[in-house]
């Protein structure tokens, strides 16, 4: 396709979502891709660590095997870098949205606010292996480490990372929230402590007013069709 002569570069958008274990993201992004598929989107919903063959089993290890903060932060960027190449560079460059359940900000937050590793360090392997790739939103969804503790203990055995101390996850929950003093513009905090149908409006209204997306969504319409997402 190409305008008075020019290429026209099609490329999707970018969205991630984040937020502290327990926090409710997952059946929220579940729900997002259905919306957005509704409406005609192509969506190609990942996660990481994951995403790709060799990130879910860089994945595998990462939630086993007790490492220092230097290996995990190593593992997570080597599954971040294939989950690029392989699925969300492509993805993006047809035009799909690429919904992903975490990415840079969960290392910043996990790696750097959580075991405290030098951020300094993290700029510079996120720089290498990103060369400049950012979301264009994500989805913050914030709440206090003791309400999704309490919610962690309700739903499900916990993994290496959620057996971490309330200690641990607030400090992870202050380098999201300086990740998101740091790009204001990227990021949507979502209020995580308020009734499932208020999180998903305010999910929604986020979406809508994305740049990226602005005209090529419809809340109102997609309310209808699906007010309340799914139960975990
Ligand atoms: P989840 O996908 O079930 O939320 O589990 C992934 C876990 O990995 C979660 O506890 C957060 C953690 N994590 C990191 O510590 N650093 C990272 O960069 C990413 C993407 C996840």
């Amino acid at each position: 396709m190409t305008t008075k002569g020019r290429p026209v570069i099609r490329s999707g958008c970018f969205i991630t979502v984040e937020g502290i274990d327990g926090a409710g993201k997952s059946s929220q992004v579940d729900a997002l891709a259905a919306w957005l598929r509704e409406q005609g989107h192509e969506v190609v919903l990942t996660r990481e660590p994951g995403g790709t063959p060799l990130a879910e089993s860089l994945r595998a290890l990462f939630l086993e095997r007790d490492m220092d903060a230097l290996t995990e932060a190593l593992l997570v960027f080597a599954a971040r870098r294939d989950h690029l190449c392989r699925l969300i560079e492509p993805a993006l460059a047809r035009g799909a949205t690429v919904l992903c359940d975490r990415f840079t900000d969960a290392t910043f937050a996990y790696q750097g606010g959580g075991r405290g590793f030098d951020l300094d360090v993290l700029s510079m392997l996120e720089g290498w292996v990103q060369q400049g790739r950012q979301p264009d939103l994500t989805l913050w969804f914030d709440l206090p480490a003791d309400e999704a503790a309490r919610r962690r203990a309700a739903a499900r055995p916990a993994d290496r990372l959620e057996r971490e101390t309330l200690a641990f996850f607030d400090q992870v929950r202050q380098g999201y929230a300086r990740r998101c003093a740091g790009a204001p513009g990227r990021f949507a905090r979502i209020d995580a402590d308020q009734p499932r149908e208020r999180v998903w409006a305010d999910v929604q209204n986020a979406v809508a007013n994305c740049a990226a997306f602005t005209g090529a969504v419809n809340v109102s319409g997609a309310a209808a069709l699906s007010p309340v997402p799914p139960r975990a």
